[in-house]
């Protein structure tokens, strides 16, 4: 069987973080690698997708052109992916010569065929800088909100979408200009022409689809497609091939997936057979916001062009967040690849097996560092690398490092048992991929080397070897048949390590269906020396990866404040009204059945007296005890959950959000005024 294989084209305007490899590369990767050990002709696509007008922007504020941006993060990307173990049979890039033709090509004929709709339509320009404006370039106040700075797609603040048009008093981003509203044309893609193939292709053809997909599938068509724009006023991009389109680019996301065949053209003088042999199975590996234009944008344009192949799967996985939060690259609340890479040198498989465990493949899932160090710590190397290891060392002590001769009628009913067990585990993990549960097959995987650590210490060798030398060498056999499947197993999901464990056994075939078989390594077949397959992770490396998220947080949140305004002017009267004084809290507890509220006792110098303070959240009753503090002593008195509160506490808020108290910077008496 030949398969195509794609995966979601990153943009060129950042690193690739955790959130992409869960969703989308490491997915595609273990899918790409499966298929070729089962003998498929494969070929597994990727490149940058380095048009669009997050680049133009970033080029913009750095004072720099979009082929600076794009040269700087396509390398990044594509080395972070080599180091990494990504088994692409060619990452390209949507700026090569390749890319323009082909798209250009795909484009001009659906042109010459009529398959567009030419439209005019008003769309803001900016008078100075002599450019129409992507809505992405042109800011306001959002007219559902009230929040200033709203983009012309989208307010971030509420997170509705918006139309450009709609923004109170526009601005342009490119000059603070007021932009003008002038007629442009372009050609669209009339969607609604393809609902009844598209009904017909999905909704009846691919039930089989994941529920999110075909849900989201659905919803599209439901509520009736419409034309989209595929060109734009811009000047990066593919030019649009028509005479009288000066100015004017292929929209991003029509030549983008024609990156996947010019990619595939750029390998393969036969690359026709890939994308137009109705022989040919493609699967295109996505994140959840790719879905639309993967299975109705691009289908389409295939569908109009006529002589493409369609998807026959598109293996949508949903997002990883990260410590809770939504991972964000312009929040740079992300773990980066290429900075994983350096910190955790050759641990690529740990991350692997991590994301895969944890892939949200039916939900969003969460990544933690905690987790990251149980996993490796807990089932890499307590399951896994503990079985390989004392397979490998006992085989040292014993035999001189070789494999022992089994006596072929002493096998028992355990033994049997074990061996049997092994073929269901494979055809679990071939059920498990070809229907796209990554996380399952690796389960499953796992559960061989979970085996083997059962079987050892059960049939317990090490205290055989004392009293019945030849039933220690059927059970050494059968560990080692099992870490030589094991070593073509994880093939798939932890390349690294897979080559590891051959080296180990020194074995170097590759094939799939050696897994299951029990006489892979023959008697006498000599095996490397003893090393270990994973080390521990220990608390410091997560401390300080987690401290480095922390470090982004509180960055993040001083970048974003502003301070408030300041207040109305007051007189010298007025504040000399204000009675603060510096207190020491004697006496701490929370309030209860609040979150909030904790029940102060403070030495004001004049008395002592009750405070109900909104700190709980910040401070422990006990720490707060022997602290000064400032407090507003002649507040009126209020009350509190039933408690009277006399004074306030003066907090400040930090950088993380949290408040603290404004103290002295010495210790100083009780009742000290503060003026
Ligand atoms: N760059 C897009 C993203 O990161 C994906 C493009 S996929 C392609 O969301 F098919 F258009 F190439
Ligand atoms: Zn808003």
């Amino acid at each position: 069987m030949r398969y195509t294989i794609t995966a979601a084209l990153p943009y060129a305007n950042g690193p690739v973080h955790i959130g992409h490899l869960a969703g989308v590369y490491i997915p595609a990767d273990i899918y790409a690698r499966y298929l070729r050990l089962k003998g498929h002709d494969v070929l597994y696509i990727c490149g940058s997708d380095e048009h669009g007008v997050p680049i133009t922007i970033k080029a913009q504020k750095e004072g720099v052109t979009p082929q600076d941006i794009v040269d700087r993060y396509h390398n990044i990307i594509k080395d972070a992916f080599k180091d990494f173990g990504m088994s692409f049979d060619v990452y390209s890039r949507t700026s090569s010569e390749t890319h323009k033709r082909t798209s250009s090509e795909f484009f001009r004929k659906l042109y010459d065929e009529k398959k567009f709709i030419e439209q005019e339509s008003e769309q803001f320009y900016d008078s100075k800088a002599n450019q129409f404006l992507a809505d992405r370039y042109i800011t306001g106040t959002c007219p559902k909100c009230g929040a200033d700075g709203a983009y012309g797609d989208q307010c971030e603040v509420c997170g509705s979408s918006l139309n450009a048009t709609e923004l109170i008093n526009p601005k342009s981003a490119i000059t603070g200009n007021v932009p003008e509203l002038k007629k442009t044309k372009h050609w669209y893609l009339p969607l609604d022409r393809y609902e009844d193939f598209l009904k017909d292709w999905i909704l009846e053809g691919h039930k089989e689809w994941k529920p999110n997909v075909y849900g989201q599938v659905k919803s599209w068509i439901d509520s009736g497609l419409q034309a989209r724009a595929v060109s734009r006023d811009l000047d990066w991009g593919v030019p649009v091939p028509v005479n009288g389109a000066e100015g004017k680019v292929l929209y991003v996301w029509f030549d983008a997936p024609i990156g996947y065949i010019s990619a595939t053209k750029e390998i393969r003088n036969d690359w026709e057979k890939y994308w137009k042999d109705k022989d040919t199975k493609l699967v295109h590996f996505i994140g959840k916001d790719n879905i639309v234009f993967h299975c109705i944008i691009f289908p389409s344009m295939l569908k109009a062009e006529g002589s493409y192949i369609l998807p026959e799967n598109v293996p949508a996985n949903e997002f990883l967040n990260l410590e809770g939060d939504k991972i964000s690259t312009s929040r740079n609340w992300a773990v980066w690849l290429h900075e994983y890479l350096e910190d955790f040198k050759d641990q690529q498989d740990v991350l692997r097996y991590v994301l895969t465990a944890n892939a949200p493949e039916t939900k969003d899932n969460d990544f933690t560092w905690k987790d990251f160090q149980d996993r490796n710590n807990n089932e890499l190397l307590a399951i896994l690398g503990n079985f390989v290891n004392r397979a490998v060392v006992l085989t040292h002590k014993y035999y001189e490092g070789k494999v022992p001769e089994p006596q072929p009628n002493a096998f028992t009913a355990f033994d049997k048992e074990v061996i049997d067990e092994l073929p269901i585990i494979k055809e679990k993990i071939e059920k498990n991929i070809e229907t796209y549960h990554f996380r399952e097959a690796l389960k499953e995987a796992m559960n061989m080397a979970r085996l083997g650590n059962k079987y050892l210490a059960e049939t317990e060798p090490w205290k055989l070897i004392k009293t019945d030398t030849e039933r220690v060498k059927n059970i050494m056999y059968i560990a080692l048949q099992i870490t030589a499947g094991l070593s073509q197993a994880f093939e798939p999901f932890l390349p690294f390590t897979a080559a590891k464990i051959r080296n180990l056994i020194q074995f170097d075939v590759i094939d799939w269906n050696l897994i299951g078989q029990c006489n892979i390594l023959k008697p006498e077949h000599l095996l490397n020396k003893a090393e270990l397959l994973f080390s521990k992770i220990e608390d410091e490396q997560v401390q300080a990866q987690i401290d480095k998220l922390q470090a982004t947080k509180v960055s993040n949140t001083m970048n974003q404040f502003k301070a408030a305004p300041q207040k109305e002017l007051i007189s010298y009267d007025d504040f000399t009204k204000i009675d603060i004084r510096v207190g020491t809290i004697i006496a701490a507890e929370k309030v209860a059945k609040t979150k909030k509220l904790l029940k102060l006792t403070i030495d004001t110098g004049i008395d002592q007296r009750t405070v109900v303070s909104g700190i709980a959240e910040y401070y422990e009753p006990e720490k707060t005890i022997g602290q000064q503090v400032s407090i507003l002593v002649n507040l009126a008195p209020r009350e509190l959950k039933g408690i009277t509160s006399q004074g306030m506490i003066l907090m400040a808020e930090n950088a993380d959000g949290s408040l603290s108290f404004v103290q002295p910077n010495t210790i100083v008496k009780n009742g000290s005024e503060i003026k």
